[in-house]
């Protein structure tokens, strides 16, 4: 099953992926984690991707693609995997479709512009893990501890609300053309990301069991 997910920052993306990569036994690859991987390594590279991260701008497709194109290749993708976060603009989307060829759907997880920067405040995230929580929506069983392995919960260093609003509109300027480039196929498929974690997770299972 090769599944691309679509969604502005903050629309669930990282959550469902999470979950739905363990019900259906494919990979997650988030192209965000990816860039973070390489900002930790503290590399010449990783300083200018945090530059530009932080900012809430887009890396350059050459950049991403060929972190994409390594990551595909690994062994837990044999199976299929979900796409989090990429493609991310038009020109990314037509060198997916060179690098996979067709994909089997693409799940487009709507919520409105304001709600999101309250979800982007209580977002925490695993600094070891990358377990995924929220302060009010999915919080932790203790404070700034995660659950699966104990480590601190972090903030992401993007998710300040002026740079959550910028990439909004980045999203929208951007990201929001490669939905009309995948309704062409006939492959999208819009779910409603306003519901509780748990609604989202039913809805989009019951419609990938269909496909
Ligand atoms: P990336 O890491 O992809 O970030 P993003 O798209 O901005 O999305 P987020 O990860 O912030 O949100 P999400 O949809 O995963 O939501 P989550 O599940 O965490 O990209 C970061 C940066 O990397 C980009 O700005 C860019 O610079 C660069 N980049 C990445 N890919 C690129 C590409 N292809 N090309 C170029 N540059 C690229 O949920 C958010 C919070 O809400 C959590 O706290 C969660 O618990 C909570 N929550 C989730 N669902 C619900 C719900 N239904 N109800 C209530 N709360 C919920
Ligand atoms: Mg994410």
């Amino acid at each position: 099953m090769k599944l691309v997910l679509i969604g502005c920052p903050g629309a669930g993306k990282g959550t469902q992926a999470k979950i739905l990569s363990e019900k259906f036994d494919i990979a997650h690859i988030s192209t965000g984690d990816l860039l973070r991987e390489q900002v930790a390594g503290g590399t010449p590279l990783g300083l200018k991707l945090k530059e530009i991260m932080a900012s809430g701008g887009l890396v350059s497709d050459d950049i991403v693609e060929g972190l994409l194109e390594e990551r595909i290749k690994k062994d837990d993708c044999k199976n299929g995997y979900i796409l989090d976060g990429y493609p991310r603009n038009v020109s990314q989307a037509e060198g997916l479709s060179k690098i996979v060829g067709e994909l089997d759907s693409v799940v487009v997880i709507d919520v409105p512009d304001d709600a999101i920067i309250e979800r982007m405040s209580g977002r925490r995230s695993c600094g070891s893990c990358g377990a995924m929580y929220h302060t009010k929506y999915n919080p932790p069983k203790e404070e700034g501890v995660c659950d699966k392995c104990g480590a601190k919960l972090v903030l992401r260093a993007d998710d300040n609300p002026e740079t959550v609003k910028h990439r909004l509109d980045v999203y929208h300027e951007q990201t929001a053309p490669v939905i009309g480039f995948y309704e062409k196929q006939g492959i999208v498929y819009k779910a409603d990301g306003s519901q509780a974690i748990e609604k989202v997770t039913e809805e989009l299972t019951s419609y990938l069991e269909k496909i």
